[in-house]
């Protein structure tokens, strides 16, 4: 009976002081490809990003170093257009469709000279498709929404970092071929409110508890004062339960801190005295 005590007890903290608290992990729940929604209704909406027909550009290169030690240079350009398919109206390796992000690769080798005096041979030009808007996949990362595109065997995030500046594409890390990391930083992927909150679990549940409060109370108080013929206070049905919730709760609290175990013999009262609190429920 005490456990069944402890757990009225804690049921009733739970519902009111911790319900409305969201437990549930925040997932920026994605609504089409550039568009993701928290639960509070915050969320980001990078269609004011759109440029009309060009791409977000960033460039990086990496040098590497061949056996014969003539310095290789491979130059990557990523190029990423939010929310919508781009055509390039090219017949280059795969990026002969309409793409929302694709890379485009050189290899240079060094031919002569050092430093800003150097010459080059382009020796080779690629162009790959990286994804399209049916791609683009949102997560939920330590730094914020991102959009993954997953092709083959690469998989290209572009993490959407909140910024004041106008829209710009960065590297954020190469160290993967097959898995480039990139930031897109805009106001546009700052949070804004882009629909109502929806409500949560918890703030449901006390809802509908408290609408059972409300109706077993009415209840209660007319059935005692009608048909039992009860006045004055006494009119309050399990008045010895209401009395008692207090203690119930304050053992509620040190039963979920215990972990849900009941005190030791002997350590503190267990369970309330008054046998009205639970039997007449
Ligand atoms: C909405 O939820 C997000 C994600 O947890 C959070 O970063 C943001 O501050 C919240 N916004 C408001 C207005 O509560
Ligand atoms: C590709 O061609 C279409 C139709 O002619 C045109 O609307 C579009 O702007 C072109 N794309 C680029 C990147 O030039
Ligand atoms: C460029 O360097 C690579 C080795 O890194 C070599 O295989 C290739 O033949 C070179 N190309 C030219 C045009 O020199
Ligand atoms: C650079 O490439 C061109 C043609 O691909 C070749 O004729 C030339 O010899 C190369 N130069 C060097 C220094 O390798
Ligand atoms: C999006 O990513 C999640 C988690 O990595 C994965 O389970 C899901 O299948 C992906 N959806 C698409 C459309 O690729």
């Amino acid at each position: 009976m005490a456990v069944i005590n402890n757990y009225l007890g804690f049921a009733f903290v739970f519902l009111v002081f911790l319900g409305p608290f969201e437990c549930s992990a925040d997932i920026c729940e994605q609504r089409g490809p550039c568009k993701c929604v928290y639960p509070n209704g915050t969320g980001v909406d990078l269609s004011p990003s759109v440029l009309p027909s060009g791409f977000y550009p960033v460039s990086y290169y990496k040098p590497t170093y061949n056996a014969a030690e003539v310095a290789k240079y491979e130059l990557q350009t990523y190029y990423f257009h939010p929310c919508a398919d781009v055509s390039l109206n090219v017949s280059v390796n795969s990026c002969n469709r309409p793409m929302t992000i694709y890379r485009e690769s050189y290899t240079l080798n060094k031919t002569a000279g050092t430093g800003v005096g150097a010459t080059f041979n382009l020796t080779s030009t690629n162009c790959e498709y990286l994804g399209d808007k049916a791609d683009a996949n949102f997560t939920s990362g330590n730094t914020g929404p991102a959009i993954t595109f997953h092709n083959g065997p690469s998989t290209t995030t572009v993490l959407l970092i909140c910024s004041d500046s106008a829209s710009q594409l960065h590297t954020y890390n190469m160290d993967e071929p097959n898995a480039g990391i990139l930031a897109f930083y805009s106001k546009d992927a700052c949070l804004k409110q882009l629909e109502e909150p929806g409500r949560s679990f918890g703030s449901t549940l006390l809802i509908i508890f408290f609408s059972f409060v409300i109706f077993y109370l009415v209840l209660g108080v007319c059935t005692k004062k009608f048909l039992m013929g009860a006045t004055g206070v006494e009119v309050i049905p399990n008045l010895g339960f209401w009395t008692d919730l207090p203690n119930l709760v304050k053992d509620g609290w040190a039963f979920a801190i215990r972990g849900f175990r009941l005190p030791t013999r002997g350590v503190g009262p267990v369970g309330p005295a008054d046998p009205n609190s639970y039997d007449s429920i």
